[in-house]
């Protein structure tokens, strides 16, 4: 570390700033080895006569001139450290004028200005803008935005900031200048520039109240026929808005560019979002259909922060999830509204359940709204992001969808223009509905995951139904001790032949259709059904009504009639999934046995039924979604049953479930092979809800034929790898190609490689699919492939993307692999963290992850993952980021 221990942020420290910028005039001077910012900023005390001195926010900044009111500031009136400068005895209200230097060309942390291959974009949020000006970098101060942008004509034609643009013209030497002015004050997370040789395709959006708004997608040249798809989804997010939430889009011009080099997906920043391309790109032939449905929810969500972040802001950082839970929820129910809204939300839920609930249980859990952080990058976390849409669909559950919309109504109403807490949100949703969320908020407070343990007890006589509940949650790092959540718990009763209608005792809780909520808030609290005509099995937290564990002694018949019978699709979905996480576990306790343990019945029973569901639905002889069917023929993921492990046992959970496919795929063969030829026949190609549902039931029932070992299902993965005419039906026919064990799929692993590589080597979003399908492989060997791949000539160690699907596919999505007893891919993993930290700290950081959860593990690796965690903390200037996050876990 630079200074000996980092500084903690506590939210309990919060005071409001002490200056407030006014108007902030900025402009750049962009060059090949440097670039200059000068700097206008209108500053004035928050309190007249107040003696505080001024500290500005400053990163690796070269000051070349400082003025008050046109004069230069005395020598001893103000000192720089490497984070600040501090002016002292400045006027209650005055101009300050500040030129600094900075290098865009050397910036490897894609924060501040930097360069993505040639051209010049920014990343400010959170803590960014720091490092382009001296600045009060937080977003509780807020100003009206003015920026020029000169740079060379040739080189940079199009030049970018947001809002308007106002005026431009040609300077001598072959330079020219654009200014822009944003009417809206924001915070400086908010700013943005982009300069570089783009072209933009563009279309109209005519609101509701009338007003036309430019829409402008800039991209490279040679991507600018992928960008048709990101152009609708924009225009569906608008139309979307302002029928379900009522907001307008408020400035003329709205701007996406997409750019290589990019730490995450996308940003926000006003009038002018800036997309990693993997983001915004998409056409058939390079794009899967998971991609083109991310594209069209990372469109919406970035619109939606126009609202939910822009004009209502957070006061600090431990309100992230006030602008990315709610955003979160809000593209959460667009994409539902556009497609499927089981299948988005099984995707969902299975997405926190695999890897946020790994987090809360992982010694990084952090609640929803952090007390503390060393590094706030670190805390753009699932738990943020997703758990914080949890908690508001949780809201959004209990008010019902019209109290909520009057809540949205007068919460952005209220704190239009204003940086504001997560306490402001909770209340405009209290002031209309009349309810008392002081309870329900330790959901933003409280860390980890909670656990339900129920009991049902049916009484034949009386014709009752009793569900005892207790709750408890497990301690995290901020706390030990947890209070009792305040849970809504959406139940049905099914029987024998579907649904039940019964009645709830206390009848303060009205059923929906078949459906209760239930308001958990005691420890322990019990519930009784009355009218129960037969006995139940209980279907619990319908369409995963709040995000929890929950402990029911179902037998596997039980969830057999819930997978047939529900009138929940989400649960039939989970019971589906029970069921196989039940008969694997059973397989990994017998793997070592003679002769070699035997798959459960019950899991052929379902998989059958649903193989002849799907065998019906596939030739149109029944309407159920293709989509929800193979989900819920897939089998649990490695990752998922590594998360319901206490200790994981990496070898028996990879074995167990590769037995138990194979089982299935031998059994099954020919229903799954009439399937596929159902779904095989060409067709045109489309992107829609229907197509999408086909081609994934098609690769589920490809990738069980390929688990069989067949030469004949590796023939027929081949032929479709040779002749698809879509991303995603090649992707995953060499996808099952290279992971097959058989011998058949053997001999043609290499060649089907080759061929891919040569194919699409001109189009970096697919090579980055190319180096992922090999880091991910679970054939012995990856690690030492991954390190070739390493030097092939297109990995570039400086792309965030590239980093990811390699580096981070081979750590985070390759169990077996990654955590090989040798210990080999734990100083892999150590070496790539060393050399990346001091380039790009935040993916650094990130990619850390997998290290982090050893205590996970049996001993042995528990051991080797520490050792590797603890060379890495003995490195000498660590970054605040990687930091942070290696002694939090050790
Ligand atoms: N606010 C962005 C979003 O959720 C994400 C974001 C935060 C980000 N920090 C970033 C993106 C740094 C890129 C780099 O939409
Ligand atoms: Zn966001």
């Amino acid at each position: 570390m630079k200074d000996a221990q980092p500084n903690t942020i506590y939210l309990k420290d919060y005071i409001a700033p002490a200056y407030n910028i006014i108007k902030t005039d900025l402009t750049f001077d962009l060059y090949e080895d440097y670039a200059d910012v000068t700097s206008r900023l209108t500053i004035e005390k928050a309190t007249a006569g107040s003696d505080a001195p001024l500290v500005l926010d400053g990163q690796d900044l070269e000051l070349l001139s400082l003025k008050i009111e046109g004069k230069a500031v005395v020598e001893g009136n103000y000192s720089i450290t490497d984070e600040q400068l501090t002016i002292r005895h400045v006027p209650n209200i005055f101009v300050l004028e500040c030129v600094t230097r900075i290098k865009p060309q050397d910036n490897t942390s894609l924060e501040g200005l930097y360069k993505s291959k040639k051209m010049f974009c920014t990343q400010c949020e959170a803590e960014g803008f720091r490092k382009i000006t001296y600045y009060l970098d937080r977003p509780d101060v807020m100003s009206e935005f003015q920026t020029t942008v000169k740079a060379d004509k040739v080189r940079y034609p199009v030049l970018l900031s947001n809002g308007n643009k106002i005026s431009e013209g040609s300077i001598d030497g072959g330079r020219h200048w654009v200014s822009w002015h944003d009417p809206h004050k924001k915070p400086c997370y908010l700013f943005a520039l982009v300069a570089g040789d783009l072209v933009n395709i563009d279309e109209t959006f005519i609101t509701q109240s009338g007003r036309d708004v430019l829409l402008r997608i800039f991209v490279e040249e040679k991507d600018k026929a992928k960008c048709d798809h990101a152009m609708i989804s924009l225009k569906k997010a608008m139309k979307w808005d302002e029928k379900v939430y009522g907001r307008e889009y408020d400035l003329e011009l709205f701007m996406i560019v997409a750019v290589d080099d990019f730490n995450m997906g996308a940003m926000e920043n006003k009038g002018l979002n800036i997309f990693n391309s993997s983001c915004v790109l998409a056409s058939p032939e390079t794009t899967t259909d998971e991609s083109f449905q991310s594209v069209e929810g990372i469109v919406a969500h970035e619109y939606f922060h126009n609202w939910s972040g822009n004009r209502v802001t957070c006061r600090d950082w431990f309100q992230l999830s006030l602008k990315e839970g709610f955003t979160v929820f809000r593209d959460a129910e667009f994409s539902a509204d556009m497609g499927s809204r089981t299948v988005k939300r099984v995707e969902d839920v299975n997405l926190l359940r695999t890897h946020q609930f790994a987090e809360d249980a992982g010694p990084m859990a952090h609640p929803v709204q952090p007390s503390s952080f060393i590094e706030i990058s670190n805390f753009y976390t699932l738990t943020v992001y997703e758990k914080g849409a949890e908690v508001v669909r949780m809201i959004h559950s209990l008010l019902g969808s019209e109290l909520f919309r009057k809540g949205s109504d007068l919460y952005f109403d209220r704190h239009d223009g204003c940086a504001v807490t997560i306490d402001e949100f909770v209340q405009a949703m209290a002031d209309v509905s009349g309810r008392d969320f002081t309870q329900f908020k330790r959901w933003y407070s409280q860390a980890g995951t909670p656990r339900l343990k129920i009991k049902g007890l049916y009484d034949a006589e009386a014709k009752t139904y009793r569900l005892d509940i207790s709750q408890s949650c497990p301690p995290t790092p901020e706390s030990e001790q947890k209070f009792p959540f305040h849970i809504p718990m959406a139940i049905g009763l099914v029987g024998k032949d579907g649904p039940l209608n019964c009645l709830l005792s206390d009848d303060k809780n009205p059923s929906v259709g078949d459906t209760f909520v239930l308001e958990i808030t005691e420890a322990k609290q019990s519930f009784v059904f009355n009218d129960v005509m037969e006995a139940p099995v209980p279907s619990l937290f319908r369409n995963f009504s709040a995000p929890v564990k929950v402990t029911f002694d179902y037998s596997l018949e039980d969830l057999q009639r819930l997978v047939a019978k529900d009138s929940d699709g989400f649960c039939r979905w989970d019971a589906s999934q029970q069921i196989a996480v039940r008969v694997i576990k059973d397989v990994m306790i017998a793997l070592g046995n003679e002769p070699a343990p035997s798959v459960n019945e019950a899991l052929l029973v379902a998989q059958r039924q649903l193989v002849l569901q799907a065998k019906d639905a596939a030739q149109g002889a029944s309407e159920q979604d293709l989509q929800m069917l193979a989900y819920a023929m897939t089998l649990p993921s490695e990752e998922y049953l590594a998360e319901t492990q206490s200790i994981v046992d990496i070898e028996s959970t990879h074995h167990a479930r590769v037995r138990v496919k194979r089982k299935l795929a031998t059994l099954l063969y020919q229903d799954y092979l009439d399937i596929y030829k159902v779904l095989a026949s060409p067709q045109p190609f489309k992107v829609d809800a229907a197509s999408i549902a086909q081609r994934k039931l098609k690769n589920t029932v490809l990738s069980y034929l390929v688990s069989s070992g067949k030469q004949d299902a590796i023939d027929l993965c081949y032929k479709q790898f040779v002749t698809a005419d879509n991303m995603t039906d090649e992707l995953a026919a060499l996808t099952e190609i290279v992971h097959s064990t058989s011998s058949a799929a053997k001999t043609i692993q290499a060649d089907c490689l080759d061929e891919f590589y040569r194919k699409w080597e001109s189009e970096t979003l697919v090579i980055n699919r190319w180096f992922g399908v090999q880091a991910s492989d679970p054939n012995p060997g990856s690690l030492n492939r991954v390190k070739q791949l390493l030097e092939h000539e297109v990995f570039d160690a400086s792309n965030p993307n590239k980093l990811r699907a390699l580096v981070g596919g081979f750590c985070g999505r390759n169990i077996i692999g990654f955590h090989d007893r040798s210990g080999d891919g734990y100083e892999f993993l150590t070496e790539q963290i060393l050399i990346l930290d001091t380039k790009n700290p935040q993916i650094a950081s990130r990619l850390l992850t997998p290290l982090t959860r050893w205590k996970k593990f049996d001993d042995q690796r528990q051991a080797l993952m520490k050792k590797a965690l603890e060379r890495i903390q003995n490195e000498t200037n660590l970054s605040k980021d990687v930091f942070e996050v290696v002694s939090k876990s050790l």
